[in-house]
Parts: structure tokens; C-alpha cells; sequence
């Protein structure tokens, strides 16, 4: 039976039909609105309207860039999106014809399931992913099982502290990770560079105003692909502060794999190169330890919304069970 994904975050909403065999057989998707929760809702209902009559859905899996409850039904809070302890599950479905099953996970949890092989011969220890994107998600996979922490809030590692008292998050707390390694942080000092009248700006400034004027992540990829010196240094700073974050969080967690995924991850080839030196540079012990192999998501940007399809099979409050 198919079941539905859906990926909400910062900037857009991410849908999909995902067959038994964890592919995805059809998709749509919106921009998330940013002021309104019920709009949200609207948004996730008019996505079922659209994609339902391609098969019979009677699950649906919503991974949702903020803290969730244990319960798997609440928007504790969220840094990025208006959800102030929202019930997400329960406003989604009351839009949805009755029967339709509702589980809500965080999104980079919902990731990290969906980049995990399922089933026989699923491997042992610990595994993390983080999602690079509007913040930094994250997700541990240990023994098989999604750590969820005693809240449900476990893994919200965009909100570690990597500089006393520096810039300020979305979570309204200074110095967050995700105010410096995310991608919402690589456009922010872009386009502050791009404010003076600085030489090397030009090229970057030039793709800019070519499109429409605004500055976009694209922009920088492209620009740091063709070779420009100030794109190339925006991404190695990103790269910088995501490996010693890695690092950090390798103290913690001693993980086997570290997939990188989210929005970001699309310039796997910009990012992930530099993010293995960072790390490798940082974990203490490196000369005498083994660490971390650090990949790209397999599923690409797509992770989230497959796990939380995947993760719409288990009841809320039940285990999360293989497959
Ligand atoms: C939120 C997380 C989310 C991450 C990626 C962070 O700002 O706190 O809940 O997983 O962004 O969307
Ligand atoms: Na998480
Ligand atoms: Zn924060």
C-alpha cells in the first residue's frame, strides 16, 4: 500500500506517493507559508487532493522542520516556522477524509530513517545525518532504532552553541550552529559581501542581478562550479563550520557514517570534499582513532519525505518497526 510523505520545511513543501519499496511514484510540490500554521494545513490538504486519487492512501507521514512531542502529533516549537506548540496531526487529518492516519516526525529524524537501510542485515552502532538547509537537522540512528530523546527532541543539533554570545538564531539564542553552517547563514554573508564594492564580488553580483536581482543559493553554486574565488571561499567556510561541528558532535556520538543531506547537499561536489578536511582536522585523536566516514544522502534532497512515509506505517505512540 502507498503512503504519503510530505517534507515541510523553511522554504517549501516537498510531497510524494512512495510505494512499498520505499520509491516515489509521484510528486507534487508548494512554497510553505510563513506566517500562518492553518496555511500550512491548507497546503498539506490541497497536496493529498492532488496526489491521492494516484492510489489508495490511507497513511500519511509529515516530517516537519521542528521539535516534535513524543507522541509524534505536536509542533513543540519550531526556530524557522510559525508552529508554536502546534498539533499538527490533529489539524492536518481534521482536513483530510476521516481514517487517514497522521504521524508527524521531525524532518532530519524523518531523513536520518529514510537514508537508513531497513530489514535484514541492517547494520549495527550509530549512524548520523545532518540536513543543511534553511537550519541544521539532525537525526542518530542507533541499533536500528531513531533516537528520539525524552521529549522528542533529540538531535536538534543546529542548536548547539559554536560561539559565545555570536550571532543570533531563529531559536531566538545566540551562536547557534545553524546560524553559521547552514544555508540560510552562506546567503546571509553573501549578500553582505556582495554589499560593498569589493572586485571579486563581481561575478556573483553579475549572476545576481542577471536573475531577478535576489541572491539565491543557485547563484553561489553556479558561480562557485565556474571557479569564482568569493562563491568558492563562501562555501569552504560553510564546509569549515559544518566539519567542526561533525567533530564535535563525533565526541558525543562516535558514528560510523555521517550523511549530509538537505538543500545543500545538492552541491555535494562544493561542499562535502571540504567538510571531510574540516573534520578530520578537528576530531580529537584523529591520528590514532578511526572516525567517522562522512557521504552524501543517497536519497538526496528526498530523504525526508521517504522516512516519513516509511515512518506513517508505525502507530504513533507504537514502536517504530523495520521497513
Ligand atoms: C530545527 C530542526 C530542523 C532543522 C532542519 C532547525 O532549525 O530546529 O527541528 O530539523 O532546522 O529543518
Ligand atoms: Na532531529
Ligand atoms: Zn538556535
Amino acid at each position: 500500500m502507498a503512503r504519503l510523505g510530505i517534507d515541510i520545511g523553511g522554504t517549501k513543501i516537498a510531497a510524494g506517493v512512495v510505494d512499498d519499496a520505499g520509491r516515489i511514484v509521484q510528486r507534487a510540490r508548494r512554497s510553505t507559508p510563513t506566517t500562518n500554521p492553518a496555511d500550512i494545513d491548507r497546503t498539506i490538504a490541497d497536496l493529498y487532493r492532488e496526489l491521492s486519487p494516484a492510489a489508495d492512501i490511507r497513511q500519511v507521514g509529515l516530517a516537519a522542520a521542528g521539535f516534535v512531542s513524543s507522541d509524534r502529533s505536536t509542533v513543540l516549537t519550531a526556530p524557522n516556522l510559525p508552529w508554536r506548540r502546534y498539533p499538527l496531526g490533529e489539524q492536518v487529518a481534521a482536513l483530510l477524509p476521516s481514517g487517514i492516519d497522521v504521524v508527524v516526525e521531525n524532518d532530519a529524524n524523518a531523513a536520518a530513517w529514510g537514508e537508513h537501510p531497513h530489514g535484514a542485515g541492517e547494520p549495527a552502532g550509530v549512524s548520523l545525518m545532518i540536513t543543511v538547509g534553511t537550519g541544521i537537522g539532525g537525526g542518530i540512528v542507533s541499533n536500528g532504532e531513531l533516537q528520539r530523546g525524552a521529549f522528542g527532541a533529540a538531535a536538534e543539533v543546529g542548536h548547539l552553541t559554536v560561539v559565545q554570545d555570536g550571532r543570533r538564531c531563529g531559536c531566538g539564542k545566540l551562536g547557534c550552529w545553524e546560524a553559521y553552517g547552514s544555508g540560510t547563514a552562506l546567503l546571509d554573508v553573501a549578500n553582505r559581501e556582495l554589499e560593498g564594492a569589493r572586485a571579486d564580488g563581481r561575478a556573483l553580483r553579475a549572476r545576481r542581478d542577471a536573475d531577478g536581482g535576489v541572491l539565491t543559493g543557485q547563484h553561489i553554486a553556479d558561480a562557485a562550479s565556474a571557479g569564482d574565488p568569493l562563491a568558492s571561499r563562501l562555501f569552504a567556510e560553510t564546509a569549515e563550520w559544518i566539519g567542526r561541528g561533525l567533530a564535535s558532535l563525533t565526541a558525543i556520538l562516535d558514528p560510523e557514517v555521517i550523511v549530509v543531506g538537505g538543500g545543500v547537499a545538492d552541491s555535494e561536489d562544493l561542499l562535502i570534499p571540504g567538510v571531510r578536511t574540516a573534520y578530520a582536522s578537528r576530531v580529537s585523536g584523529s591520528e590514532d582513532r578511526p572516525a567517522a566516514q562522512i557521504v552524501a544522502a543517497s536519497l538526496g534532497n528526498d530523504a525526508g519525505l521517504i522516512g516519513a512515509a516509511a515512518l506513517a506505517r508505525t502507530s504513533r505512540t507504537g514502536g517504530l518497526a523495520a521497513s
